[in-house]
């Protein structure tokens, strides 16, 4: 079984609020069909939930936010799974949409219920997740990254191999040389500073992969607009940087 994260970088265009990246989305949905095993899919926010957040300064920390935030996050995620959804219907992926709240109580997942997710993948469908707000209890919300998703799935699923579609080629050591760090075992790379979101973006990812990978599952961030590398990883041949125990 192969778990695939869909970034918001890829399946949105970051600069343009509430805008999809359509042409992108169904080039990697195509790609996918020539995967011959179980997948799950998780799909972040992008310009759909990052936007609200920003707008309502709402964080991965459980707080009282603003309701009116918590409710336009919700309603851009729903909008953008539907997108996501339809594109894995119309190219003959039976998509089964999962929203976070279907496994996770507070800041807990539920693990006979994720447990189940895998059995709906290994029947032919594709679970689909995606990043969220949601209810931490205590009049309380919280942004659940989609890259918290993957290490929650990852940890009780244990999926042979953890891919993470990016808007670049992978891990660089730097950004003026834009040297791909093709391998990383074990501790944090020295990476400069990257632009950061509200879940945390470049270093959030790095950080999720070497904790996800200390369990001997392979992790590779790939570059989604080359969606033909995410079947290549499928098949042992990887072209980003992969992360390994
Ligand atoms: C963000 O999920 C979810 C919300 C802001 C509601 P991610 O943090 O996984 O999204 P991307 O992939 O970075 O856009």
């Amino acid at each position: 079984m192969i778990l695939i994260k869909l970034g918001g970088s890829i399946i949105t265009n970051k600069q343009k609020p509430l805008t999809p990246n359509l042409s992108a989305i169904n080039k990697i949905v195509s790609q996918l069909k020539k995967i011959k095993e179980p997948i799950i899919v998780v799909h972040g926010g992008g310009s759909f939930g990052h936007y609200w957040s920003v707008k309502y300064d709402m964080h991965t920390k459980p707080a009282k936010y603003n309701k009116k935030g918590v409710s336009a996050v919700k309603n851009s995620m729903i909008a953008l799974n539907k997108i996501i959804l339809d594109s894995f219907l119309k190219n003959g992926l039976n998509p089964y949409c999962l929203p976070p709240t279907d496994f996770m109580l507070g800041n807990k997942a539920d693990q006979k219920k994720v447990r189940e997710i895998a059995k709906i993948a290994k029947a032919g469908l594709v679970p689909i997740s995606y990043g969220d707000v949601m209810w931490y209890g205590k009049n309380k919300f919280y942004i659940l990254s989609g890259d918290k998703i993957m290490g929650i799935l990852s940890k009780i699923l244990k999926p042979r191999l953890v891919i993470f579609t990016l808007n670049v080629d992978g891990v660089y050591s730097d950004m003026r040389s834009k040297k791909l760090l093709r391998e990383i075992k074990g501790k944090n790379p020295e990476i400069s500073k990257v632009e950061m979101d509200v879940t945390g973006g470049m270093s959030r990812k790095i950080k999720e992969a070497i904790s996800i990978s200390k369990s001997g599952t392979k992790v590779l961030l790939v570059n989604g607009n080359n969606p033909d590398r995410i079947v290549n990883a499928a098949k042992g041949k990887f072209e980003g940087t992969l992360f390994k125990r």
